[in-house]
């Protein structure tokens, strides 16, 4: 009796297991938190719908030292900068991820939808003085000396401003981008809104024409080395003018994508790099018209530059099968490579499922490009050699020790008292666990072997990033479809502590 009960319970256990094999993940949660990221990115005045409740008001008298209302936007990462290039391309990754799945979003879309207002209000703020830009909002070496809670910021709240003398193209471009593909998503939502973004994406588009130039040595110790445009402009103009073509239909803007076309034979993408975004985005107009060159073949270059069997590949696979590119932060080049995936994949199946040809490979269907997607996913949110998810919050086993400020230390509603610059360190150097969850944050991530320190000092693995995320957000609402009954096996199982 007894054997025959062992042995039943075996094979249940047996066959536990197996579903725990097979199960992919809970997209859909992952997916959520995701966006909920962002809440604790947010800089400025908090709206009572806030969630992420550790946090709260901060940075209220910026823009005080140019006599502009600067006050909202995101902080960059674990710091407390606004850096309004990457943000810029966080702003356009989020309405991209909206206008190509936003309808698989659900009820979530609402957040969505808030993540992409924080940071276009924020814009409008930084373009409203025609002839003017914001760069950036914070003393960066000020910032980083400090490990503060925004909430207790007293280092230097330095505008950098780029203007007709000292110009920023990229940054001017970038936000003129962001503005326009936001424009689109909101089209449907608030009119007013949407036309109000459009008409300043034309006019901080024509500033960034008109006045070329990088912000690298206009807005002096400011940007670099931290967001220096190491690729230059070109491609940040050509990008502009991409969106607001699609925004308006203007054929100005679309004359200017092809007389440039030239610039765009580059796979990179990022917020640095545009090249291979520009490619796929244009690639969705004209797919299957006699306009498809060279938009179409450079985008199948970049295909062909992932995907792990092309003989043409650029990036490199750890064993547990992470695409990688040099540099810190490599999470970024995976999710924003994942999206250009599944976002090319979509434009091939709907152009009667062309393929992609790699070299003397065969020929690589549109579903192909899917499964790659779903890989590095997989791979992020815990498949991989050592099973840990590197989305916070996600799973069992995740980071604990991000390197970001506010995570890091007491909420400033359990421990009100003031925390200085250097008072910080103490927690900057604790062998302890983040006192707040940055839910749904995704760091840098492992290294090319496949293992992660969880380590608050090793910033180029433990820092999360806004343009990490973004491209997620509209990855993860495409994988969402599948998450099944199942997965909810492999759900996750944390506690909310410390909120
Ligand atoms: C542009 O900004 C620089 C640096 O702040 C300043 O010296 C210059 O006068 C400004 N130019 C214009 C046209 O406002
Ligand atoms: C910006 O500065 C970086 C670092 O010095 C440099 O590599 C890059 O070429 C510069 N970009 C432009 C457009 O001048
Ligand atoms: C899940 O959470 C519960 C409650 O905190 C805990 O008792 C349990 O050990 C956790 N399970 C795993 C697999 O970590």
């Amino acid at each position: 009796m007894g054997v025959k009960f062992m042995s039943l319970k075996l094979k249940v256990l047996v066959g536990m297991i197996m579903v725990m094999k097979v199960a992919s993940h809970n997209y859909g949660d992952a997916f959520s938190k995701c966006i909920l990221f962002f809440e604790g990115q947010r800089s400025g005045k908090l709206p009572p719908t806030q969630r992420m409740t550790w946090r709260a008001h901060s940075a209220l008298r910026d823009g005080s030292d140019v006599g502009v209302d600067l006050v909202g936007g995101y902080y960059d990462a674990g710091d407390n900068i606004k850096f309004s290039f990457p943000m810029a391309f966080t702003t356009t990754m989020l309405a991209w991820s909206i206008l190509e799945f936003g309808n698989l979003m659900g009820s979530d879309k609402q957040y969505a939808l808030e993540a992409l207002k924080w940071g276009t209000d924020y814009f409008l703020k930084a373009t409203s003085v025609p002839g003017k830009v914001v760069a950036q909002v914070g003393d960066p070496s000020g910032d980083h000396n400090c490990w503060e809670r925004p909430e207790d910021m007293d280092t230097p709240r330095t505008s950098y401003v780029v203007n007709t003398s000292n110009p920023g193209s990229e940054v001017s471009a970038e936000i003129a981008a962001s503005l326009a593909a936001s424009s689109m998503v909101f089209k449907s939502v608030d009119l007013r809104y949407s036309r109000r973004l459009l008409q300043r994406a034309t006019q901080v588009y024509e500033f960034a024409q008109k006045y070329q130039g990088s912000y690298n040595s206009s807005v002096g110790e400011g940007v670099c080395p931290y967001y220096c445009d190491y690729d230059g402009y070109m491609d940040e103009l050509i990008w502009g003018a991409a969106w607001l073509y699609k925004a308006t239909g203007s054929y100005k803007y679309w004359n200017y994508v092809v007389q440039n076309n030239q610039h765009l034979d580059n796979y990179e993408f990022g917020w640095d790099s545009k090249h291979a975004g520009i490619n796929v985005l244009v690639s969705g107009l004209v797919l299957s018209t006699p306009k498809a060159d060279p938009f179409v073949s450079y985008a199948d270059k970049f295909v062909c530059s992932v995907l792990p069997e092309s003989p043409t590949k650029t990036v490199t696979y750890s064993p547990g099968g992470l695409q990688f590119k040099p540099g810190g932060s490599n999470t970024q080049h995976v999710t924003a490579a994942s999206f250009l995936l599944l976002v090319y994949s979509s434009y091939l199946q709907m152009a009667k499922n062309r393929v992609v040809q790699c070299g003397n490979n065969a020929a690589t269907p549109p579903s192909r490009l899917v499964d790659v997607a779903k890989s590095q996913v997989d791979y992020i949110l815990g498949s991989n050699p050592i099973k840990m998810s590197y989305m916070v919050g996600y799973g069992i086993n995740f980071p604990r020790k991000i390197h970001h400020r506010g995570s890091s230390m007491p909420s400033i509603y359990s421990h009100p008292k003031h925390i200085t610059c250097h008072g910080g360190t103490l927690f900057f150097e604790s062998k302890y666990h983040n006192y707040n969850m940055l839910t749904g944050a995704i760091v840098g991530g492992p290294d090319d072997n496949d293992q992660y320190i969880d380590d608050r000092t090793n910033p180029p693995q433990s820092e999360p990033t806004t343009y990490i995320n973004a491209p997620f957000v509209g990855v993860l609402a495409y994988f969402k479809r599948y998450t099944s009954l199942e997965s909810l096996t492999f759900d996750s199982n944390y506690t909310q502590y410390h909120m």
